[in-house]
């Protein structure tokens, strides 16, 4: 098929109603959420090869494929997604996809999209608001009169944690840039940091023996306390902190470090502080939730992915600055603030992202808090953590599930009880119902304990949908056991 405008209208369409359907079945929890076939019969089903060489001749043969790709895709807009920290989309960032997909502009230079580019800034001040860092309504942060806070949109949270850790070493060490990475930096962070943290440490140049785990307590969370006697024995072995990180909230529980007191801790000893806020920085836009927060404020910079609690599509990643002198900063070497201050290079992001190509990634926040406006997001977050409680609160008038803690997020950990079932056990109760593809859950290891696991996303998700899955398991691990 040739792209012109009549095809472009005759595909929407087609499109319009192959994933009306798919929404709608998702929506009223018809059929499976997954169906995992061999990857080979897989590719043959899809014809994939045959297309590839010859081409979709007209959209019948576009609706075909359609039909066998939606049939196995991931259904994350079926109530009975439980599965991975992913945002289930709104048809706002719908829009912005389908949008990118034709209009394509990678704005990290501003002539390349401008409109682009300007909802990217209109967002993250949305987001700098959130922590009180905009002190500026000004969009662009480059020029001398902004002051405040910066921000800059990633290919993900994994990107964002190195943007933000890239920063700091330049903080810390301005001449690393060019000098190369002295070896002796640290970063402590929780023993249960996201892996992309370490993974930045070593791409930095650290090595990953430079990641300092503090200790959690018995809910993995950080240890405050351990914080002191861990700087004190990193001074006296001759290092110095790069940067201390917390999570907002730890990816396995669901549960927040104590942001205040890093925070504090932090300040007190003028060290770069770092809050991993992927998934749990949307608690900011919380009326009820925002408590959790507390302290973010005092970061650094901070990390917040659109594409897990704001309903964008994957990907959409903030990096946060409390100073967007320090961002401007990051890849660059020491002296370079003068450089900026003679310079006006507008609101172009690449000065600041790792990314040269960079998609719209703007437009996608930018279109799913449009869709309905802001009310309705904080609706969205307040629901999905209030509705996770509500299942920790069944699972206590159980006898044959328990929870290790209490949520504070839309994640939860739970495990079934009955006799004999020990970790491997758990592990195939998730296989097996993931097999039977009613629903899908994840597992995760917690004090060496693993536990099944479930992040709340689907705004559908209700404890009927919960109790129908406790009920799948009872059944599951019963034929597990025949
Ligand atoms: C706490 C935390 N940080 C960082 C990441 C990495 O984000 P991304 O998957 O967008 O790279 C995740 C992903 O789950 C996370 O949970």
């Amino acid at each position: 098929m040739k792209t012109n405008g009549d095809a472009l209208l005759k595909t929407t369409e087609l499109l319009g109603n192959a994933l009306r359907d798919f929404l709608n079945q998702s929506q009223a929890a018809e059929g499976k959420v997954l169906v995992q076939k061999e990857s080979n019969a897989l590719a043959n089903e899809l014809q994939l090869s045959h297309w590839l060489k010859h081409g979709l001749a007209d959209t019948t043969q576009v609706q075909q494929l359609l039909q066998v790709y939606t049939d196995n895709a991931q259904h994350l807009h079926h109530p009975h997604y439980m599965g991975h920290q992913c945002a289930v989309p709104n048809l706002g960032a719908f829009i912005a996809d389908a949008v990118n997909g034709l209009v394509n502009n990678p704005m990290a230079i501003y002539e390349m999209g401008p409109a682009a580019a300007v909802m990217e800034k209109v967002v993250i001040n949305w987001m700098l608001s959130k922590l009180s860092w905009l002190k500026s309504d000004s969009i662009e942060e480059t020029r001398n009169h902004k002051t405040g806070g910066g921000g800059v949109l990633t290919h993900g949270g994994s990107m964002a944690n190195l943007t933000a850790l890239s920063a700091a070493r330049a903080k810390v060490v301005p001449d690393a840039w060019t000098e190369g990475t002295p070896d002796n930096l640290v970063v402590l962070c929780p023993e249960v940091a996201h892996y992309s943290v370490s993974r930045a440490i070593s791409i930095l140049g650290l090595g990953s023996k430079a990641a300092i785990p503090i200790k959690v307590t018995d809910k993995e969370v950080m240890d405050p306390d351990y914080l002191e006697p861990a700087l004190k024995q990193i001074k006296a072995e001759g290092k110095q902190v790069m940067a201390v990180v917390a999570n907002a909230c730890a990816t396995s529980t669901g549960l927040y470090d104590p942001l205040e007191e890093t925070g504090l801790f932090c300040q007190q000893y003028d060290l770069w502080y770092h809050v991993d806020g992927a998934h749990g920085a949307a608690a900011l836009i919380s009326g009820k939730h925002q408590a959790l927060m507390k302290g973010a404020q005092l970061a650094d910079s901070m990390i917040w992915d659109a594409h897990k609690m704001l309903r964008t599509s994957a990907l959409c990643a903030a990096v946060l600055f409390k100073d967007h002198l320090d961002m401007l900063n990051t890849f660059r070497q020491k002296g370079s603030y003068l450089f900026f201050e003679k310079e006006d290079v507008g609101i172009d992001a690449i000065e600041n992202a790792i990314e040269c190509t960079k998609s719209s990634l703007g437009t996608k926040l930018f279109w799913s808090l449009a869709i309905e406006g802001e009310q309705a997001m904080v609706d969205y977050v307040d629901s999905r953590y209030d509705i996770t409680t509500v299942f920790f609160e069944h699972i206590q008038t159980t006898e044959d599930f328990e929870c290790p803690y209490e949520p504070e997020s839309n994640i939860l950990c739970f495990k079934y009880l009955a006799p004999g079932t020990n970790d491997s056990f758990q592990l195939a109760i998730r296989n097996e119902l993931v097999k039977h593809g009613d629903f899908y859950i994840t597992t995760t290891i917690m004090n060496g304990v693993r536990y099944l696991r479930v992040s709340v996303q689907n705004p559908d998700t209700s404890l009927e949908h919960f109790e129908k899955m406790l009920i799948a398991i009872r059944e599951v691990a019963l034929d597990l056991k025949k």
